[in-house]
């Protein structure tokens, strides 16, 4: 498995990702454990986090420094089931304050882990929340004010899994790190040194920060023996800017069975699919027909040029994230189901408010109904088990009108009614936390807000939440 990586970037304002024409060893795909649940309680868990620095070997032989949950970089998988009590005890160990926000996670606003809840060096957060939703693949990652882009660029993310009866029940593959697999899927800049450090340029500040080196799981381009049937990819895309087209090289199809917030009713048949910063999507590949150690690489095919703001930033030539090794090991799965769950549309007549939300960027300035985040200011106010619908519109005007912006509210679910007033695709017909606006696009999504505090609303490339497009809402 000796691939030869020349990883590299022409973008002469950086001169810190310059060519690196490295050689990587590709290494096995590295699988984070599954956290230990301390509470031998069935209906209750307790997990332990620290947050802490240490340093990992993603060049061969060179050292970058990262930050990890209870590691050098990233974190365990969480795995909770529905019903269950939980209590978390996060420590930080940085030598700066972090949060711990439980992003796709219905719970209230005190314990979010959204910007009003740092934890200072040596401190603990002791959150505790009930898993009211159903099966899905979130994720949990920091979210200081201004802090967010930089602590998650280093390391700082992880998922969250919800289990339930019906993805227990379902014949899909669901054996952790076996035909079950999480894929989280970050770029990075780098040079030759290892060195990764957050330093965004003015096109990164602009645009959203868009990295010279792939990272899944951590790992530049690893490789994953799988099973010769159906696999299961959990996959995130945990990135500060870059929105990916996700393909198998063989041109495959494949199954997405969930988005951000669970199972879709049925399995979705698709070439490619798009993530876009914190969106998730769990497939299913079937690898039955290939032959024993077959290869097959799992590609981005979206062109980096989005925006006029990208200049010169073109790697559009490096494709290959990872590479799938087919054994002839059974995968003990073979089909597809063909009904996954049951959605229960909520009914935009039950609606009792229609609010608005204007994205706008112009180069630096980014901002959501005209205004930058200020975390003093309650910008809406939703009262308790309301159901509204907001309509999100993506402002393509200025300099930077090209430009994509992800939308996301915390503490809730959502459904998307419509893009342009055209019925969503079928991928993102089911629970969503986030969505793609592109540029002149408006979207009117629809949730019920079941619970109590604040919470935020923002645009997840990070370099522009921590640039102030953000906004807070309160439900009370
Ligand atoms: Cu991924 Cu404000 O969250
Ligand atoms: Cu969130
Ligand atoms: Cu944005």
């Amino acid at each position: 498995f000796l691939l030869i990586k020349y990883v590299f970037s022409d973008d002469e304002s950086s001169a810190e990702s310059g060519d690196l024409s490295e050689l990587v060893e590709s290494k096995p795909l590295p699988i984070p454990p599954l956290l230990e649940d301390l509470d031998p309680d069935p209906n209750k868990s307790e997990f332990h986090l620290t947050a802490q620095q240490g340093t990992s070997e993603i060049l061969d032989g060179v050292e970058s420094e990262t930050l990890g949950y209870n590691g050098n970089i990233l974190g365990p998988v969480i795995r909770v089931h529905e019903g269950e009590k939980v209590k978390v005890k996060m420590k930080n160990n940085l030598e700066e304050a972090t949060t711990l926000h439980w992003h796709g996670l219905r719970v209230d606003g005190e314990n979010d882990g959204g910007p009003h809840s740092g934890i200072m060096p040596g401190e603990t957060w002791e959150p505790e929340f009930t898993i009211e939703q159903p099966a899905a693949t979130l994720w949990y990652h920091p979210h200081m004010m201004e802090k967010t882009a930089k602590q998650v660029y280093e390391g700082l993310a992880g998922l969250f899994y919800i289990e339930d009866e019906v993805s227990e029940s379902l014949a899909i593959p669901k054996e952790y790190g076996v035909n079950d697999f999480p894929l989280v899927i970050q770029d990075r800049k780098m040079d030759a040194s290892g060195n990764m450090e957050y330093s965004p340029n003015m096109t990164d500040m602009m645009r959203g920060l868009y990295g010279n080196a792939f990272l899944v799981n951590g790992a530049i381009s690893p490789y994953l023996e799988v099973p010769k049937g159906m696999v299961r990819l959990r996959i995130l895309n945990g990135s500060n800017g870059r929105t990916y087209n996700f393909s198998l090289d063989n041109s495959q199809k494949f199954y997405q069975i969930a988005s951000d917030g669970g199972f879709s009713e049925q399995p979705i048949e698709m070439a490619t699919i798009r993530l876009s910063p914190a969106e998730r999507a769990e497939i299913l590949v079937d690898f039955s027909q290939l032959e024993t150690g077959e290869k097959i690489s799992l590609i981005n095919t979206a062109s980096n040029l989005v925006d006029s703001a990208s200049d010169s930033d073109d790697d559009a030539e490096i494709k290959e994230l990872m590479e799938f090794v087919v054994t002839d090991k059974e995968s003990g799965v073979n089909e597809i189901p063909k009904q996954l769950t049951e959605i229960e549309p909520i009914d935009p007549s039950s609606a009792v408010k229609t609010r608005k939300f204007i994205m706008e960027g112009m180069g630096t300035s980014l901002t959501i109904n005209d205004k930058t985040m200020d975390m003093s200011r309650i910008d809406e106010e939703v009262d308790l088990n309301a159901t509204e619908i907001w309509e999100v519109s993506n402002q393509g005007a200025g300099k930077n009108g090209g430009m994509a912006h992800p939308f996301h509210i915390h503490g809730v679910q959502f459904q998307v009614l419509d893009r342009d007033g055209n019925p969503p695709p079928a991928n993102e017909s089911g629970w969503k936390d986030t969505v793609l606006l592109q540029p002149g696009e408006t979207i009117r999504l629809i949730t019920t807000f079941k619970n109590k505090g604040v919470f935020m609303y923002h645009c997840h490339i990070l370099e522009h939440e921590d640039a102030g497009m953000m906004g807070q809402y309160e439900v009370q």
